[in-house]
């Protein structure tokens, strides 16, 4: 196949890629940056299998049959509520997969034409080390975020290991680069880089497990441009530095929108913090509750009413009848706003996705940063099922876990109903002061439940 042909239909895929990111910017834009990133995804294929030298088609058309049967299993049975494991564990096979091409192709002289032997060397151990730890990195942040997995050690053991680990990486992968013919490097640089995997992600407390995969989604696309240049293949290269870049870009804000620096996060400090904090008892008699009738009545008379969704809202698949509401609220001539903080939930965007399949109009979701000054002018803030990302403990205890992230300001409503099943705390483990403000109400609950009684209670006023 012509060579200009090839690199034609790789750069017009890069192209795609870049618009389709471009695209994901926007929820308007969205679907058609999905559709022109999977355009450019699947040129990138056909030119790679007409253009490289394929060992066996049948292999690859058994391979695309065992993994769409399996993915799509996965992902129609995947709970909405478990799909940041499935995203950590997607990253780890993305990593264990470039780490393993890559090694093949070293292992193959002859099969990679066109490529000095030194970069095929040195990026394949980059690959292997990567691409390992990201890896064992990903299935222990599955492990966790499944609850299979409790294990968070701390210490000066956990930084030798770690620290020996990816010493010991770095020495097998210069060793290999420089004797290729020795295979058992290879091997030993993998083992070496899993144990790193394992030990980086394994110390990581779970409100901080976001970032992790974050990064570890970055790591994957890193490891792809590694092995990207093992094959020579440039679209392999754009796409993986692609995926690193906006993975390092979103582990880098969702550091910010935690207040963690990523040092502190890989460190896994938080964790200790919000135990020893939990175990205080310190609501007693002073948290008011209320029933959906009462709550009824406050919403009759709020002009402007502001929902702020959390996990519980997914939890409770919640999200139709918080439309419901809105409805019926706006019926009766209520202004209804819904306030979404960048961490709500326990994915990126986890509240937007769930918010547009219930059609709640894009132009009623204000981010935090518009969101806030708003709250003044709110009588009634409806909070559903979000716990650590309206805590004021962020805002004014310096001594919390929390100090320092960015919240949404609801506390500064008229009034506040929190809507949960109990005082339990949310992911950071940590009491929620706001539950025993002046102006907040708890309406203890399914959000779901919750909701369609409100509803119920307004329609009968
Ligand atoms: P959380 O602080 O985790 O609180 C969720 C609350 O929902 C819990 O306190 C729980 O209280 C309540 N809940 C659970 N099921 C419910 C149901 N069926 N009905 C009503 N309420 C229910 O949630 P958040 O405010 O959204 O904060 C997110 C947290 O997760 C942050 O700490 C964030 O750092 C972390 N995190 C974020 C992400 C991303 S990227 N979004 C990913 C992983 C982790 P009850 O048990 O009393 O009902």
């Amino acid at each position: 196949m012509n060579a200009n042909l090839i690199n034609s239909a790789y750069l017009l895929a890069a192209v795609l890629f870049i618009l389709g990111l471009k695209g994901l910017t926007s929820p308007r834009t969205a679907v058609r940056g999905n559709f022109l990133g999977a355009l450019g995804m699947l040129l990138a294929v056909v030119a790679t299998l007409v253009d490289r030298q394929i060992v066996s088609y049948e292999l690859i058309v058994l391979g695309v049959a065992i993994g769409t049967v399996i993915g799509a299993i996965w992902a129609i049975k995947v709970q909405m509520t478990a799909m940041p494991q499935l995203v950590a564990a997607f990253n780890g096979f993305g990593g264990g997969a470039s780490a393993l091409v890559a090694g093949a192709a070293a292992m193959m002289p002859g099969a990679i034409t066109g490529v000095p032997e030194i970069q095929v060397y040195v990026s394949s151990a980059l690959s292997a080390l990567i691409g390992s730890a990201t890896l064992s990195g990903s299935l222990v942040a599955w492990a966790k975020l499944q609850g299979v997995l409790h294990w968070q050690p701390r210490g000066a053991l956990l930084r030798f290991v770690s620290g020996g680990s990816v010493s010991a990486a770095i020495v097998f992968g210069t060793y290999y680069a420089i004797e290729p013919e020795a295979v058992w490097v290879f091997g030993a640089l993998c083992a070496a880089a899993l144990v790193y995997g394992l030990f980086l992600t394994v110390a990581v407390g779970g409100a901080d497990m976001p970032v992790i995969i974050a990064l570890l989604n970055s790591c994957s696309g890193l490891a792809a441009a590694a092995t990207g240049f093992v094959l020579g293949n440039s679209v392999l290269i754009i796409s993986g530095s692609l995926v690193g870049a906006s993975g390092f870009i979103l582990t880098q804000i969702m550091c910010k929108a935690m207040n963690r620096s990523l040092w502190d996060v890989l460190r896994g400090d938080l964790g200790e913090a919000a135990a020893s904090a939990s175990k205080e008892d310190l609501y007693t008699g002073r948290v008011k509750s209320t029933s959906p009738e009462e709550a009824a009545l406050l919403f009759e008379t709020a002009r402007i009413v502001t929902i702020v969704p959390g996990y519980g809202m997914a939890v409770a698949q919640a999200q139709h009848a918080v439309r419901d509401l809105a409805n019926l609220l706006e019926s009766r001539g209520t202004e209804v706003r819904y306030a979404i903080h960048p961490v709500a939930g326990r994915m990126p965007g986890h509240m937007n996705v769930l918010l547009a399949e219930a059609d709640v109009p894009y132009d009623r979701l204000y981010d935090m940063d518009t969101a806030n000054p708003t709250f003044a002018e709110t009588d009634v803030a409806i909070i559903l099922g979000a716990n650590d990302v309206v805590n004021p403990a962020a805002r004014d205890e310096p001594g919390s876990p929390i100090f320092g992230m960015p919240i949404l300001d609801v506390d500064k409503s008229q009034v506040v109903v929190v809507v949960k099943r109990s005082l339990s705390p949310g992911f950071a483990g940590i009491p929620n002061m706001l539950f025993t403000r002046d102006n907040t109400l708890m309406l203890f609950a399914d959000a779901k439940k919750a909701l369609q009684d409100l509803n119920r209670e307004i329609r009968d006023i």
